[in-house]
């Protein structure tokens, strides 16, 4: 991509690895008229002549900067310093002066030494997070920086033009452009560079003075090799840099050694139970962060990293399977576990990447859970006001559950709290659930832009009971203000317009909490405690309901699936395939955990047909229609849904989302504002393709990529559906399973 030229003339102070790599970009897109550098080596100049790199080379400082507008001090920062001197007799009034260095704090020092407080407007401290092992103006490269982050630390008087200019110039080179303090830059950095490359040299400096070294280094396996890395770094600019940012390594330092202390207290204690917790919630932290190490921004964007295709001519779609944890039940586990008193043991969670938002935030609050593991969770409950203040903001990740239900709780702590999500979180409305905390007593703002996340929340408060006429059919905002119950004087109560899934009520009766159920009303009296007890997750019906829309559009399908929760206020799904036509029975039906379970078996053998959706029904399906409105596309006759405007506010817009799909794959539809008709292709006994192909986008949503990928068994052509990394939220073995049955199924990571 090329751009208009921002730049008169470039000035390098230095041309090694990273200067010469800005050079090549600035060459390949003609960012600046000229570009010339100033170093010691005549070979290095040179050499840039020859590359392409430069259009002069100067020995002298000063001579190369005069006329510049851009000056890139890309030096050793201790030579800061001498560098700026040299140019300041001949600098433009109007240049912006901005280094590489991955110090901040001691360049702006140095300048200020040369130009005393009043530091010229147009310098911009900078650090692009990037290098490689090998230096020099041969090593540079292009796309050095591209998919890294560049942080630039503009001073209080910098000129805001000057900085967007200097972020234009990093974009071009592909990176992501983050501005912050000159301090929290180095703090950062000493913990997340400085700090792991110290240990990196102290662990090996230790092994290499033993006696025994050789035998040492010898055994060393995969551990050693992979932490000690970086001690092969370049000793001179570790050794300028751990001076450099003296001040904020030494407080890294100090907070290591109390860490470490830690570790060693419980090792000595032999206390199994906080070792675990430490080191459980240790390895939960690295794997939540993988995501942000793998450069995936969560929070900012959309990023779309995984695509499925759907290649028609499945020849079968049958098997017995186990589908994972219900989420929902999931969610309460933990929550009710953590605040329980004595211990929880949970089998069947589900390791989905909500759940397990849930179980980190908790984790964050002090709480020692043991798991997951093949689904069994250990929760060491902490009491009613055991929580306490997670040392950063909770994030969510994508669930909904997570940030609603949470709000209650928080809302009722001693301390301040913020919740966090990606962006499809980011977008969902959660004043829902503020506006009734707040008639409690609840201090909880939604700062995003609509009432939306981040959630911030400031503890403290005595909470009051309240009774709440619930204006929408959502089990997540009923949860939310129950919990908050809990902890505020008096009875809590709430009406819902419809009954919703009752979850939070059962598990906290399991829990030895007395809730009353009388019609649509639910009410607690707050100041009573929880016990821990064992809580066995029934498989997810909402998950199933993939399996049983398949199995019901596809000739001769036979699926089973086994051990999943048929709660009464979850079932709206096999009632409503049932309607349409649906060869569906619900065999051995039993109690499991205090929740219903059955096998749910499922054939094709038969066409559906349209029907007009009834209305106590949907709070009931209400996270199932995406996949329903696949089968409703391979029916006879039209399908009508009213009574759902609350599918606009999922994951997605799960009514407009889906009727874009559908017509894409050329299904009529038309989407209402509570609801959808949509026009079904089928014909009795005919279960000829009625899908054409094409690219689905998911809009980050779990559930409509999932639902789509049912539509490939009726497909004429390949479907592919875009954005499909959410699926992990829900269903992590959704592929395999999906595979197993007989989809023919691709999984692509881009
Ligand atoms: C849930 C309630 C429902 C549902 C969600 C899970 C819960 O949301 O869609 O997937 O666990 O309470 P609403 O409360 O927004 O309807």
């Amino acid at each position: 991509m090329s751009q208009a030229v921002l730049f008169e003339k470039v000035a390098f102070i230095g041309l090694g690895l990273i200067g010469s790599s800005l050079a090549r970009v600035i060459q390949a897109q003609h960012l600046a008229k000229s570009v010339v550098a100033s170093t010691r080596s005549v070979k290095t100049l040179q050499d840039a002549k020859q590359l392409g790199l430069i259009d002069a080379g100067f020995h002298d400082a000063g001579e190369a900067i005069k006329g510049a507008d851009l000056i890139v001090l890309a030096l050793p920062v201790q030579a800061t310093q001498s560098a700026l001197e040299k140019i300041k007799p001949f600098l433009r009034e109007d240049a912006i002066i901005t280094d590489v260095g991955s110090t901040k704090g001691n360049v702006v020092d140095a300048a200020k030494a040369v130009f005393g407080e009043n530091l010229p407007k147009g310098f911009i401290p900078g650090h692009p997070i990037a290098g490689s092992e090998h230096s020099g103006v041969h090593a540079g490269k292009v796309d050095l920086f591209a998919n890294h982050k560049v942080i630039l630390t503009p001073l209080q008087g910098s000129d805001k033009e000057a900085v967007q200019k200097l972020i234009q110039l990093w974009q071009a080179a592909q990176a992501e452009v983050i501005c912050m303090d000159v301090d929290r830059h180095d703090e950062v950095l000493a913990h997340t560079s400085h700090l792991p490359h110290l240990m990196a040299f102290n662990l090996v400096e230790q092994l290499a003075s033993r006696k025994d070294n050789l035998d040492i280094f010898r055994y060393a396996a995969g551990g050693f090799r992979d932490f000690s890395r970086i001690a092969a770094s370049d000793p001179q600019m570790w050794h300028d840099i751990f001076f450099a940012n003296k001040k904020a390594i030494l407080n890294a330092v100090a907070g290591f050694e109390q860490q470490l202390q830690q570790f060693k207290q419980v090792i000595e204690n032999e206390d199994s139970q906080k070792l675990m917790g430490m080191l459980g919630h240790a390895r939960a932290a690295r794997q939540h962060f993988n995501h942000m190490l793998a450069n995936q921004p969560l929070m900012e964007n959309h990023t779309v990293t995984q695509q499925f295709t759907i290649l028609p001519g499945t020849q079968k779609f049958e098997g017995k399977f186990t589908v994972p944890g219900d989420k929902s039940v999931s969610h309460r586990s933990i929550m009710f576990g953590a605040i329980a008193e004595g211990t929880t043991h949970v089998t069947g969670f589900l390791e989905g990447e909500d759940a397990l938002a849930t179980l980190q935030a908790f984790r964050d609050m002090g709480v020692s859970i043991e798991g997951p593991k093949n689904g069994e969770v250990t929760i060491h409950g902490v009491g009613i006001n055991g929580l306490k203040a997670p040392a950063s903001a909770l994030y969510m990740g994508n669930s909904g559950t997570s940030m609603r239900l949470l709000s209650g709780i928080l809302s009722a702590q001693q301390f301040d709290s913020v919740m966090t999500g990606d962006a499809s979180l980011s977008k969902r409305p959660m004043e829902r659930i503020a506006k009734p905390l707040r008639l409690m007593g609840a201090k909880i703002q939604t700062t995003g832009e609509k009432g939306t996340p981040p959630v911030s929340i400031t503890g403290s408060q005595q909470l009051q009971g309240i009774h709440y006429d619930l204006p929408m059919a959502s089990a997540q905002v009923k949860s939310g203000i129950l919990l908050a119950g809990l902890w505020a004087n008096g009875e809590t109560s709430v009406t819902e317009p419809e009954p919703t899934r009752d979850h939070t009520e059962r598990m906290l009766r399991a829990f030895g909490y007395e809730v009353k159920t009388e019609g649509n009303k639910i009410s607690l009296i707050g100041g009573e405690k929880l016990t821990g007890t064992d809580i066995q997750v029934p498989s997810d019906i909402s998950s199933a309901a993939f399996f049983m829309v398949g199995a019901a559009i596809t000739q001769g399908a036979d699926i089973t699936l086994e051990a999943v929760g048929i709660n009464p206020t979850r079932t709206g799904v096999i009632e409503i395939l049932k309607q349409m036509g649906a060869n569906l029975t619900v065999e051995n039906e039993r109690i499991a955990g205090g929740e219903p379970i059955a096998d749910i078996h499922i054939r094709g053998t038969q066409t559906l047909k349209g029907i007009h959706i009834p209305e106590d029904q949907v709070p009931l399906a209400i996270d199932e229609f995406p996949a329903l409105f696949i089968a409703a596309a391979c029916a006879e006759g039209e399908t009508v849904l009213t009574g759902a405007a609350e599918l606009r506010v999922k994951e997605s817009d799960r009514i407009q989302v889906m009727a874009d799909g559908l017509k894409l794959l050329g299904i009529q539809c038309t989407p209402t504002a509570d609801g959808i008709i949509i026009q079904g292709k089928g014909k009795a006994g005919d279960w000829s393709p009625v899908f054409a192909g094409g690219q689905i986008e998911s809009h980050h949503d779990h559930r409509i990529a999932m639902s789509f990928s049912m539509a490939g068994l009726r497909a004429a052509e390949p479907i592919t559906i875009v954005g499909t990394e959410t699926v992990a939220t829900s269903f992590p073995t959704f592929t395999e399973l999906a595979t197993q049955a007989g989809l023919l199924l691709q999984v692509s990571n881009i």
